[in-house]
């Protein structure tokens, strides 16, 4: 382990594992965690010693700040086992930084490095019997931080919790995704908090997508809240349209997560000498493209699901179906990137970190 990874943190660990309890053919994804959780709070300016303590209930007073609030953050990442039974984290770099970004967005501190990185590697350590191997397996990761200061002025807090639990999680397997391109609601503006993974971000979705799941479309395509022109996501996930053998994704800002596997699939793609164009995507060429038979897939692509392919879309009250594609990127992409994560093929980008 680096020095970054070694920082001392007082572990208590449970009496017994709860492992024997589990079937792990039926995991729903995020409902089942490990025996262990890390924590370690924030207090007059400065990060605590950090815990290792048995998965169990925080308590905390009525007025803590991210119940009134919603100073909260968080971040999803993945482990995997491969064959030789050792645990791979991936890009956790990436996470570790734009956790800090999302911080500093919401008036949170800043994290150290060895707190995160010390906190994911001796966790994870401690609970990877819990990692399976094969068949999109994997332990889902999350760190998160809350304001745990009291009181109801609205104010950032002068005390935090940053914690880290695990779920371990089959593949993701979503059905026929169909969406429907938002024309009023928004999930994100400009100036806002779009970028940064802030839980009110989510939690914002949630009426516009039951509206939509009420129209028979498990998801929405949210655009530019100023034009409702410029596709951005998709659900929780960024979102990529094939036309001939183009793949177009939208550019990061402020309304756009910079997503992990979003960057990882760019970086494969091109590498595979597929055409990839960063530029704002406009609903009336999907519209158009559909239309005349040149789109050819769109997906959307994120920790939890990897890549979800998406069937169709309503746009203005028509339904557009996409065609059945041979040769799919997004299947392809996706092999390659999860043969990665779980060192199936040789990881030539240095993305793989080992617990
Ligand atoms: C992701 O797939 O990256 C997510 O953040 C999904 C999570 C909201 C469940």
């Amino acid at each position: 382990m680096s020095s970054k990874t070694t920082m001392e943190i007082d572990i208590r660990k449970v009496s017994a594992s709860k492992i024997n309890t589990i079937d792990f053919d039926k995991l729903t994804f995020g409902a089942t965690f490990t025996d262990h959780m890390f924590f370690c709070d924030y207090v007059d300016g400065k990060w605590q010693k950090p815990q290792i303590t048995p998965y169990e209930p925080f308590t905390v007073d009525p007025s803590t700040m991210v119940f009134h609030y919603g100073q909260a953050i968080f971040e999803g990442m993945k482990a995997y086992k491969d064959e030789n039974d050792d645990v791979w984290l991936f890009r956790p770099d990436q996470n570790f930084e734009r956790f800090n970004k999302s911080a500093e967005r919401m008036a949170m501190p800043a994290v150290d490095e060895d707190v995160f990185m010390s906190g994911l590697h001796q966790l994870i350590n401690i609970d990877k019997n819990w990692v399976q191997k094969g068949n999109g397996s994997a332990l889902y990761i999350r760190p998160f931080m809350i304001a745990t200061g009291t009181g109801v002025m609205a104010t950032p807090s002068p005390r935090y919790r940053f914690a880290i639990i695990l779920s371990p999680v089959k593949s993701y397997y979503s059905g026929d995704v169909k969406v429907l391109i938002a024309e009023h609601y928004s999930r994100a503006a400009n100036g806002g908090i779009g970028a940064a993974k802030a839980a009110g971000n989510y939690a914002g979705q949630f009426y516009p997508t039951k509206l939509a799941n009420e129209q028979g479309f498990q998801q929405v395509i949210w655009t530019d809240d100023a034009t409702h022109t410029k596709l951005e996501e998709a659900g929780t996930m960024n979102v990529f349209f094939r036309i001939n053998d183009t793949l177009y994704t939208a550019p990061t800002s402020d309304r756009i997560l910079d997503g992990i596997t979003r960057k990882s699939l760019i970086e494969i793609a091109q590498n595979e000498g597929i055409n990839v164009e960063v530029r704002p995507v406009l609903v009336h060429e999907i519209v158009e493209a559909v239309k005349n038979g040149t789109l050819k897939e769109i997906f959307g692509a994120g920790t939890a699901a990897v890549i979800s392919p998406i069937c169709g879309f309503s746009y203005k009250d028509v339904y557009y179906e996409l065609p059945k594609v041979e040769n799919s990127f997004g299947i392809h992409l996706k092999e390659k990137l999860t043969n990665i994560q779980n060192k199936l093929i040789e990881d030539t980008f240095g993305w793989t970190v080992k617990i």
